[in-house]
């Protein structure tokens, strides 16, 4: 199902500096193969609750898409970060590319998805507009139940809905929220709401196998039982496979050496796929918010994590593989791969000049493949360490597999870092300053250090 192909990490490939010697990467894995045991262990006492999501029951979720989702013209989803990355994952490796461009019989008669993650007048606006309030199942998604985007967009919504639909506005809201705690569960239990439990335990950026993204994918009509047999599949083959064979704990583990001991601290994520393009931004978010830690567990100050950038192959290729190839050798380029298009088109030959006839009869897909293997060889050239995972194809199992194994990843990256892969205090600190600058109540403290901290010298601001 997914295929990790480490060679061009290798001294061997790359000669020496930029690289690792299979002993050296050898002698590393034996050495911390410790994590793996400890990591398991720690899963049975319940320390990394999102592992077990793939094999909780769903039948909530698909009962109700199945009675309800053909219902909709339109299933709009308010949420931000990692109460909005998996679901616009799922909706572009899964459905067709410019889904919601297509006449409902294309669609199957699902409705179309939209992610609205920002708070920009001129976006909410345009999507207002667009849509047809009556015809709108909105779905408020927020483990906290308190993110200051996420409730201003909700407000709006609510506005909207009372003045189309009177007091029948509740049946076009389902709320996504922690089973007790914060104000949208508040007013779940106030207004009665239809609403959806964020697992207990489980951040944002782990909870795509959860309702977070599962309802809105289910909506549409993606089979989100094979998506968690998918993830089911890889955590069952990691739980039986020793460290020296575990490609998830393998990779972490060479991430993580590169960083921290090859001077490659940003990690590149480029997907050869338009439709694994949100994937790239839901990693972009998942590694960072994880692993971007002051303090490791030991309260020793360490500012860990590796910067991660995502680009698309092979739109990219023109744009930043120029620095990647010559730039600083600071990078370690992580390709992804998807071995068979099964809607691949075959480039037909309509001029007879032999500058553009080669390509014909060749298919789009072979030539992804070529640019990839092209690119690759650039790199290498020029000493730049790289690896690729390959899917097999795009599909609910392989998405389901590629998403966990990254969270595993991201968990026995933890461990190297010696860092909590949970909590985010840095994102924390500016939620609580945005309360603060807004005027909430119990944040004023925040305004008096801000205007504290934000000193401002009136000779740097330059006006034009
Ligand atoms: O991963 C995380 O926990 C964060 O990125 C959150 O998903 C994000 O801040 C949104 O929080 P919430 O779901 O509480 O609205």
């Amino acid at each position: 199902m997914i295929e990790l192909d480490f060679n061009n990490i290798l001294y061997a490939v790359l000669g020496p500096v930029h690289s690792i010697s299979d002993g050296e990467l050898n002698n590393t894995i034996a050495n911390n193969a410790h994590i793996c045991a400890e990591i398991q262990e720690e899963r049975q006492q319940g320390k990394h609750p999102w592992m077990d999501l793939a094999e909780r029951g769903i039948e909530d979720i698909l009962g109700l898409a199945r009675s309800k989702a053909k219902r909709w013209e339109n299933f709009l989803v308010l949420g931000i970060g990692g109460s909005a990355l998996g679901t616009r994952t799922l909706l572009e490796a899964l459905k067709p590319p410019f889904y919601n461009l297509l006449p409902a019989k294309e669609r199957n008669g699902y409705p179309r998805l939209f992610v609205l993650d920002n708070i920009d007048s001129d976006e909410t606006q345009a999507l207002f507009k667009l849509i047809n309030p009556q015809k709108t199942l909105f779905n408020v998604v927020s483990k906290s139940g308190e993110t200051t985007e996420t409730i201003a967009s909700l407000l709006i919504t609510l506005k909207l809905l009372k003045k189309h639909l009177g007091k029948k506005y509740t049946q076009n809201l389902i709320v996504t929220t922690d089973k007790d705690n914060g104000f949208l569960r508040r007013l779940v239990n106030k207004e009665g709401y239809l609403s959806f439990e964020t697992p207990k335990g489980v951040e944002g950026r782990y909870s795509v196998l959860s309702p977070v993204a599962l309802l809105p994918a289910a909506f549409i009509g993606i089979d989100i039982k094979r998506l968690l047999q998918g993830a089911s599949i890889l955590d069952q083959y990691i739980q039986k496979t020793a460290a020296d064979k575990n490609p998830a704990y393998i990779s972490a583990l060479i991430n993580f050496i590169f960083d921290t001991q090859k001077h490659k601290n940003i990690l590149v994520i480029m997907p050869y796929s338009v439709k694994l393009k949100a994937f790239a931004e839901w990693f972009r978010q998942l590694y960072p918010e994880s692993l971007g830690k002051r303090y490791n567990i030991d309260n020793k100050e360490v500012f860990a994590g590796p910067t991660v950038l995502n680009a698309l192959g092979v739109t990219d290729q023109h744009s930043q593989i120029q620095l990647y190839n010559e730039g600083p050798n600071n990078k370690l380029i992580v390709f992804i791969e998807v071995e068979k298009d099964k809607d691949d088109m075959v480039i037909p030959a309509s001029v007879k000049d032999d500058s553009a006839l080669f390509l014909a009869g060749h298919s789009l897909h072979q030539l992804m493949l070529a640019e990839k293997s092209a690119t690759e060889y650039a790199l290498v050239k020029s000493r730049r360490p790289n690896y690729t995972i390959r899917l097999k194809e795009l599909s609910e199992e392989t998405i389901g597999a590629l998403l966990y194994f990254w969270q595993l990843n991201t968990v026995y990256a933890g461990k190297l870092y010696r860092v909590n892969p949970y909590g985010q205090p840095g994102v924390d600190a500016g939620k609580r300053a945005t309360f603060g600058l807004m005027g909430r109540k119990g944040f004023e403290k925040e305004i008096a250090d801000i205007s504290d901290t934000l000193t401002k010298d009136k000779h740097w601001i330059m006006r034009i």
